[in-house]
């Protein structure tokens, strides 16, 4: 059954590590110990308030006899064989903890955005991580809701009953109201306009990963694109708005709007606008629902032409939390090195069980 060098734990259930243990972490933690194939074997976060506890305790739930190491000890991790991994958005910055277990001999499942398709924007540390991966017959993957899903997959996986394809465009619009307090900030939220503007000039604000999903939509398709433009801009707040995490006044940023463009010559192949925002207004395909308004709309230009809207759009944590456990055992199964959710079976939900 297993295409992969990945053993099981001797009990005969997967072995897991979890790696960084903010909100998405410590959610995937929460799954892992409902699924009854998975055993969690370590939890890595360098945090002082979570090393040293257990982890069960950590996320709310009974203890599990696992405690929370600040950093990663391969001796601790003895009969795990997926390490699942979330601790940071640039490849850079996590470059080293993905080598690190890569080399302790561990598959990884990570949230990291410009993993999900690095080869266009980090062809280096692409090539670095899927030789290391290969040498130690593992396989890594970045995955997730949005790099990993909603704005690159699903699409690409509708052209698969398309005889041909012009262009594919994905809008998302999420009500960041609902959102952990990272993600609201990462959206700038609370910032003066100009500090907003200075941000997005220094590159340190902006979607990380919505360039990589235009770039692994035309892996996809087979287009070779020239240009891949990122566009960010603030939405201003007309009215204060307050949140478990912030409180926005009017005329400070609510929010962002991004458009990422891929073109052959100049012919735009992929569009991407993502709007990620407190309380976003209300548009004709994302009206007021239960309270917030968000959507997924995509839209694929060919033959046939296809339009599919998600209202309310998919919420992002759990789509993350699901994206990772659910790929555990497509991982196992995958050929060692650096792969993409394109190159992985189809997804699908997995119950967890003995596998
Ligand atoms: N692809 C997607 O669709 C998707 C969706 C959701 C989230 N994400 C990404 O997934 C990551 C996790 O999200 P989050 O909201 O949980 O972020 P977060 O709150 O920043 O949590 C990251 C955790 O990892 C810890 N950490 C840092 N370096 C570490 C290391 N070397 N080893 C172990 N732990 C380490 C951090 O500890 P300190 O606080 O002490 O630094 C923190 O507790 C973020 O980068 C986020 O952008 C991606």
């Amino acid at each position: 059954m297993m295409a992969g060098s990945s053993a099981l734990h001797p009990d005969h259930r997967i072995g897991v590590v979890q790696i960084g243990l903010g909100p998405i972490g410590q959610g995937i933690v929460r799954r892992v110990l409902e699924m009854p194939g998975v055993r969690l074997v370590g939890a890595v976060d360098p945090a002082p308030d979570k090393a040293g506890q257990d982890v069960g305790s950590l996320v709310g739930r009974a203890r599990v006899g696992v405690e929370v190491q600040p950093r990663l000890d391969p001796d601790a991790v003895a009969g795990a064989s997926v390490a699942l991994h979330s601790t940071g958005s640039h490849l850079e910055a996590v470059m080293d903890q993905l080598l690190a277990l890569v080399e302790a001999g561990l598959s990884v499942i990570s949230t990291c955005e410009e993993l999900a398709w690095p080869w266009h924007h980090h062809p280096g540390p692409a090539q670095r991580l899927d030789r290391a991966a290969r040498r130690a017959g593992v396989t890594v993957l970045g995955t997730g809701v949005n790099p990993g899903f909603v704005m690159d997959l699903l699409p690409l996986v509708m052209t698969g009953v398309c005889t041909r394809v012009e262009h594919v465009h994905a809008r998302r619009v999420v009500d960041a109201s609902r959102r952990r307090g990272p993600l609201q900030r990462k959206i700038g939220s609370g910032l003066a306009p100009d500090e907003f503007d200075r941000l997005v000039a220094e590159g340190r604000l902006g979607h990380v990963g919505l360039p990589e999903s235009a770039a692994l939509v035309a892996a996809g398709m087979g287009w070779r694109v020239d240009r891949i433009d990122n566009v960010v801009r603030p939405l201003i707040a007309s009215r204060p708005i307050e949140t478990p995490h912030l409180s926005v006044r009017a005329g400070q940023v609510q929010g962002l709007l991004q458009t990422v463009t891929a073109w052959q010559g100049d012919r735009e192949r992929v569009r991407l606008d993502l709007v990620m925002a407190l309380d976003p207004p209300a548009s004709e395909d994302a009206p007021t629902a239960g309270g917030a308004r968000g959507v997924d709309h995509l839209r694929i230009t060919g033959e046939p032409p296809l339009e599919v809207v998600v209202p309310g759009g998919i919420f992002g944590d759990t789509a993350t939390v699901a994206a990772v456990t659910n790929a555990i055992p497509r991982v196992m199964e995958a050929p060692p090195g650096l792969l993409s959710v394109k190159d992985l079976a189809a997804p699908g939900w997995w119950s967890g069980a003995a596998w």
